[in-house]
């Protein structure tokens, strides 16, 4: 019993479509609006519904908002009424708003972060709220599963979209928060960074990339992430793109030093470039340390 948030499209229609594959039951939840999250379409999420059906699946449609918080509630709501309990929440739906931070608005940058972070927020909550109250309820922990969608964008920066890297930086920070409380419920909480052909990435990958970067390439780690199996694995961000997986490593301390009394900002003058060349380097927009890798 599964829930994917922007399933109607792209890679959440992969997830889709894999999660009802491997048998779950799937709340296939999208919107259904356009790139920059204006307009909204019920049939989107129907079609996958219809595809899921076609090929023996069972799914069940919603056209919710994940950024509402009500919305998100009907969501799990949906998927207990529906098919009896929730067992994987995945929080993908996205939109884009792309300006650089001179010509940022409040409005694209308020809408970015609403969809993404907001929703991936009220989604979990509503998901937790149940597997708590469940947890509870039956005294025995729960096996769920959260998995969120971070970008690699949102982990090592890019260039005219900092509302959408804020949103989904701090989508990845969130994983790391949930993952530690909702471990008592035996609910894991994981992120995918994944890069992949869809609506939102139309014209920027050369052409020979294009399959190679279809969105099934990232649903398989996302169904294992919902799996069983994946029981011992939480609060991990996985950078997902074509057939490569790679561990994204956290925020963690590098070079430090200490001193006895507080530090005269002078003083800092030798001391600091000394720890910056003692630390890791920063990654490059790929995320890797290595200039030559990407
Ligand atoms: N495509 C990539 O290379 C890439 C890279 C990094 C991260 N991502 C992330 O992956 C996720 C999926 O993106 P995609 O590339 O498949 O895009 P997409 O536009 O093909 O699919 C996103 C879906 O989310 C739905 N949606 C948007 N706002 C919604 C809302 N408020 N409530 C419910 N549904 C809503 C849209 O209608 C759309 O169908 C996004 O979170 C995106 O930021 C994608």
């Amino acid at each position: 019993m599964a829930i994917v948030t922007g399933a109607g499209r792209g890679l959440g229609r992969s997830h889709a479509l894999a999660l009802a594959q491997h048998g779950a039951q799937v709340v296939v939840n999208d919107l259904g609006g356009e790139p920059d999250g204006t307009g909204s379409d019920p049939t989107v999420a129907r079609l996958v519904v219809d595809e899921i059906r076609a090929a023996g699946g069972e799914a069940v449609a919603s056209a919710h908002d994940v950024s509402d918080s009500a919305s998100a509630r009907e969501i799990v709501r949906l998927a207990v009424d529906t098919f009896g309990g929730l067992d994987v929440l995945v929080n993908n739906a996205g939109i884009l708003r792309d300006r650089t931070l001179a010509g940022m608005t409040d409005e694209d940058w308020d809408t970015v972060v609403r969809v993404h972070l907001r929703g991936t927020f009220a989604c979990s909550r509503a998901a937790a709220v149940f597997w708590r109250d469940w947890a509870k309820k039956t005294g025995a922990p729960v096996d769920g599963r959260i998995i969120c969608t971070t970008s690699p964008n949102g982990l090592y920066g890019s260039f005219g979209q900092t509302n959408y890297i804020a949103a989904k930086g701090a989508i990845a920070s969130f994983t790391l928060g949930a993952a530690k409380e909702m471990i008592r419920y035996g609910v894991t909480v994981n992120t995918v960074a994944p890069a992949a052909t869809t609506r939102l990435t139309e014209g920027l990958m050369p052409e020979e990339l294009v399959e190679k970067f279809a969105p099934a390439f990232v649903s398989p780690i996302v169904v294992w992430l919902a799996s069983l199996q994946s029981a011992a694995i939480t609060g991990r961000t996985f950078d997902v793109r074509g057939n490569r997986i790679a561990v994204v490593e956290s925020w963690r301390i590098g070079s430090e030093i200490l001193h006895d009394e507080p530090w005269d900002p002078a003083a800092l003058g030798d001391v600091v470039p000394d720890l910056v060349a003692k630390a890791a380097p920063t990654p490059n927009d790929s995320g890797y340390v290595d200039p030559e890798q990407n």
